[in-house]
């Protein structure tokens, strides 16, 4: 038995409002995709679009005037937009699209700062049934070049601000015809002939209704997403995917009508559309972006000026407010909180611990991939936490932990995480890339590419990516648990764990440590420190190498990038780092 920390759940009448999902195990037995569906779609008169279910068939009911978006922008300048806004404005765009003889299945990209626009360019291109693909604003010329160039792209959608990176590359691609650009601070800026001004085009195009003409099976949105090694491929997904994005916000983010909902991710990652666009809007809540970054005192500040309820971020940011100090969000009201969610990295058992102190609540893992397009695992309102879990399958989808032969595998047994296919937000191809996306399909399994374990009340544990796991001296070790025994110490504000190759033990493990404030690196310390984890975690398990740095590599969406802090370390080639943060 390994050892857990369990939160109880309060009973179902403590909460500030009753949860979507009061019984799980009911739930998990009587969810039928089919049924999802029929929540939001009409086979006899509605179109089968993202941007009908998300914006279109809201402006036919109470919500019609309801706020979709409130925007802040970094220099305070605020926006609010109703379903009805989204609506008129998706139109215009969709009609645009047609007037530019852009074509059905063509990929329009948007390369925009996370501001209005690029949600209404991303839905009228679902509208008009391109193929959408968003840009992180951050990206360079080669990360553009790449991802363009593949897909084939006809239409960029950008800024004065950013088509320069753009233009560095644009010799180089064939297929691109138009680019739109969005002078959202009404620079000067003189449009060259293949550029079209977003603001001119969108008052001459009609807001007359775009009547979408894709069919569940069509491509809607591909979001590239770079693997350990190699180039960025491109995870392509259908407007079917909407019933999982629809539910999972339901029942996993617990959104509720009146809820004002703060999903931290940029749209650049899967994050930022599933659930910063289509699960919320699917649902018809109201949803806060911020366009600037991570800052711990805005954050709290936007929390408590927008009475944010629902809130989805990730670990690293949890971390990031940890490092800012405890005394920080108690300068804040953070009382409209109810329910917090994670994602994109293990949730260290310190962050709970950490979140239940600042906010009262427990801040609730969901485990999921590009490829998975929706959340697949999840701790849900009512359900215990068990620190350190990522939880239990989402009703509808079965995972299970697998060997090399497709077999499940005993509890408390490490393997492969694997999801029995399909399930309707699964990406249906990696663009240009058809062996690649075969292979990903086994023995009847989807197979994840993280290693994790099953409990036996069926609760997930992550124990790494496959390539991050361990070795050292015929012990596997999953990062994730040297890390979080390394945060727990006082000094410790980020750690990244990997193995380096040794003579004796084939690996060590070697870990790279950022200092919270006040605390100086010295040799003592990295003593101590491997001391205070050997208490924590079997004695093969602790760090005989310690580094301090100042940060660690992390890309856009705040993954710890193992695979860099090995190839440095080991003087390896680095490989694509398109993905990286400055
Ligand atoms: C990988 C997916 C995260 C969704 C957006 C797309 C890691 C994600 C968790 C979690 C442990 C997690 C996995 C996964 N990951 N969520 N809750 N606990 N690991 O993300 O860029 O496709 O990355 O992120 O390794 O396979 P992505």
């Amino acid at each position: 038995m390994r050892p857990t920390r369990v939160i109880k759940k309060p009973p179902v009448t403590k909460f500030k409002t009753t949860p979507n999902l009061t019984n799980y195990p009911l739930l998990y037995s009587k969810l039928k995709w089919p049924q999802i569906e029929r929540e939001l779609y009409n086979a006899a008169k509605d179109p089968y679009n993202l941007a009908h279910f998300c914006i279109d068939r809201h402006c036919t009911s109470s919500r019609k005037n309801k706020a979709a978006l409130f925007w802040e922008g970094t220099d305070a300048r605020r926006e609010v937009y109703t379903f009805y806004d989204l609506y008129r404005q998706t139109n215009r765009f969709a009609n645009a699209l047609k007037s530019q003889g852009v074509r059905k299945g063509d990929r329009v990209f948007v390369f925009l700062d996370r501001i209005p626009e690029l949600y209404i360019s991303l839905f009228g291109g679902l509208k008009y049934g391109a193929v959408v693909g968003p840009l992180f604003s951050a990206f360079g010329p080669d990360a553009i070049w790449d991802r363009l160039y593949d897909s084939g792209a006809k239409v960029v959608v950008t800024s004065p601000e950013l088509v320069g990176r753009l233009d560095e590359v644009r010799s180089k691609l064939p297929a691109l015809k138009k680019v739109i650009i969005v002078n959202k601070k009404h620079r000067p800026f003189e449009l060259r002939s293949h550029e079209i001004s977003y603001e001119d085009m969108m008052r001459k195009s009609p807001e007359t209704y775009f009547k979408p003409h894709t069919s569940k099976s069509d491509f809607s949105i591909m979001h590239y997403t770079s693997g350990t090694t190699g180039k960025p491929k491109g995870a392509a997904h259908v407007h079917g995917s909407i019933s999982c994005q629809y539910a999972t916000a339901k029942y996993a983010l617990d959104l509720q009508e009146n809820d004002i909902y703060w999903c931290t991710a940029d749209p650049g990652w899967v994050t930022g559309t599933s659930y910063g666009m289509f699960g919320p809007w699917s649902n018809g809540i109201s949803m806060l972006v911020y366009e600037g970054s991570f800052n711990a005192e805005k954050w709290y500040h936007l929390i408590e000026q927008y009475r944010v309820t629902a809130w989805y971020t990730a670990p690293t940011a949890i971390r990031m407010l940890m490092k800012a100090g405890d005394d920080v969000p108690k300068k804040y009201d953070l009382s409209s909180l109810r329910h917090i969610t994670s994602v994109g990295e293990p949730l260290n058992p310190e962050a709970i611990v950490w979140g239940l102190k600042a906010f009262g609540l427990a801040i609730h893992d969901t485990w999921w991939q590009t490829e998975t397009g929706a959340i697949m695992i999840a701790n849900y309102p009512t359900l215990p936490i068990k620190l350190g879990s990522m939880g239990k399958p989402f009703p509808g989808i079965r995972a299970a932990v697998i060997d090399k032969n497709g077999r499940e595998v005993a509890h408390e047994t490490e393997g492969d995480l694997a999801l029995k296919p399909p399930w309707p937000s699964m990406f249906k191809i990696y663009w240009n890339k058809d062996d690649l996306y075969r292979s990903k399909f086994q023995k009847g399994w989807y197979v994840t590419g993280d290693r994790a374990w099953m409990d036996k009340e069926g609760y997930f544990w992550f124990v790494g990516r496959a390539d991050d796991v361990i070795n050292t001296a015929g012990h596997l070790v999953g990062p994730f648990e040297v890390e979080s025994a390394l945060i727990e110490h006082p000094a410790v504000a980020e750690a990244g764990v990997i193995g380096k190759p040794d003579p004796e033990r084939m690996e060590i493990i070697k870990a790279f440590v950022s200092l919270k404030a006040g605390y100086t690196c010295s040799t003592a310390l990295a003593e101590e420190i491997k001391k205070f984890v050997r208490t924590r975690l079997a004695a093969h398990a602790y760090p005989r190498e310690i580094d301090f740095v100042d940060s660690l590599p992390k890309t856009r969406s705040g993954k710890i990038m193992r695979r860099l802090l090995k190839a440095r370390e080991l003087g390896l080639p680095i490989g694509d780092t398109s993905t990286l943060e400055e």
